[in-house]
Parts: C-alpha cells; structure tokens; sequence
C-alpha cells in the first residue's frame, strides 16, 4: 500500500520523538570511549582542547568528553545520535539548529556545548511526553500541512514554541517578524504560520506545560 506524504512524515515525527533513554546513554557512553581515544599518546594535541561537559538533554543528564571547541549541535548530532536536530549552514543563517535552552531559542550551531553546560536543553526528540502523543504544535504542522521536505521543521517548531512563550505571537506579521530567522527553501511560510497561530490561540503558559521540564 502506498503511503501518503503526511502519513510518511507524521510517522517520522513520532519517530524522532521516541528516541529512548537508552540511545542517548548509549552515545554518552561512545563518547566516554573518545576520551580514551584522545589520551592515546597519538593523539596528545587533542588533550589541551578537551572538555568534560555536563548538559540536561530533553529531561536526562548526559556527561560528555568534548572538543572544548565542539558546537552544542554537534554534540547532540554526532556525541549523543540525536538527529533531529538540523545541519543547515551552520554559520547562524538557517534557523534549522534551533533548540531551545532553559526554555529559550538559541541556534545551536552557534553555541559552544560548554556554554550550555548544566543546563537544560530541549531538542525535537524531546518535545513529544511519549510516542503517538506529539506536542501541540507538532500536531499543528501536521493539521496545517506546514511542511514538504521536513528539513527545515524540527527547528521551525522549536523556534515556534519559543515564538509563543515569547508573546510574539498575537498577529501573523509579528509571528512572521519573529520566525524570520528560520528559513524553509520550501517556502512552507503561510502554513508555518497559521501553524503557529493555531496553537498561540492557547495561552502561553498551556503550551510551555506540554513541554517536558527541559523546555524550562
Ligand atoms: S545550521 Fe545553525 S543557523 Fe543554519
Ligand atoms: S519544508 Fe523543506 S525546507 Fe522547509
């Protein structure tokens, strides 16, 4: 049976959003492998670089051996596996690193992993409270079809939480002012909106309580 695009993307979502507890113990544990690979004598001029770092990942305490140099998008993408998190420019352009940061946007391919440490960082996979239970405004972007090729979308429905936690979502052009950050090569724009606005008809505070504690 063939599957629809939205039937193929919503499963995609509750996909990334059920990402155990045990994948991202997992990849801390590689990353405490790299430590040993760094003190390899062969790799001595990593080790005035290195970094042990702390960081709140969607609700779990990770402990991680860094690059003090590694940005926080990298270590959730290549320390911890957690991919849902995009690689656009990274150079602050896109928008689609967006986490959020004790509960507010940052991008993340702009931040350093130190500078977050010890605090409390929500990604895409840890927005749903379990699988087949989605966020509002991942629900949102489902109902309103505001997306085609998804690249653009976890950080697009970061950066919306934040849009609304932030009051900066009581007409569409100010929740266009402050999405005009996050760019969709799809052009998805007028859907993302009223994505958004749907959800902004709820208060602030209903939204933030259907984001696990990590989102501050
Ligand atoms: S990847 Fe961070 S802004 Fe583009
Ligand atoms: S949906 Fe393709 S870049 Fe936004």
């Amino acid at each position: 049976m063939r599957e629809s695009r939205r039937t193929f993307l919503k499963s995609g979502i509750a996909a990334a959003g059920s990402v155990s507890a045990g994948a991202i113990a997992g990849a801390a544990t590689v990353a405490a492998g790299d430590v040993s690979e760094r003190t390899a004598p062969g790799n001595a001029p990593h080790l005035e670089h290195s970094a042990a770092v702390t960081l709140e990942v969607n609700g779990q305490p990770v402990m991680l051996a860094l690059d003090s140099r590694t940005s926080l998008l990298d270590a959730l993408r290549d320390h911890l596996g957690l991919t849902g998190t995009k690689k656009g420019c990274n150079h602050g352009q896109c928008g689609a690193c967006t986490v959020l940061l004790d509960g507010r946007r940052v991008l993340s391919c702009l931040t350093l992993a130190v500078q977050a440490q010890g605090r409390q960082i929500t990604t895409i996979e840890g927005l749903a409270r379990h699988p087949g239970a989605l966020h509002p405004l991942q629900q949102a972007f489902i109902d309103r079809d505001a997306l085609q090729c998804g690249y653009c979308t976890p950080g697009q429905i970061l950066s919306g939480i934040g849009c609304i936690r932030e009051g900066h979502a009581g007409s569409d052009a100010a929740i266009r002012e402050a999405m005009s950050g996050n760019l969709c090569r799809c052009g998805a724009y007028a859907n993302i909106v009223a994505a958004i606005r749907d959800v902004a008809r709820r208060s602030a505070s209903d939204v933030a309580n259907d984001v696990p504690a990590t989102g501050g």
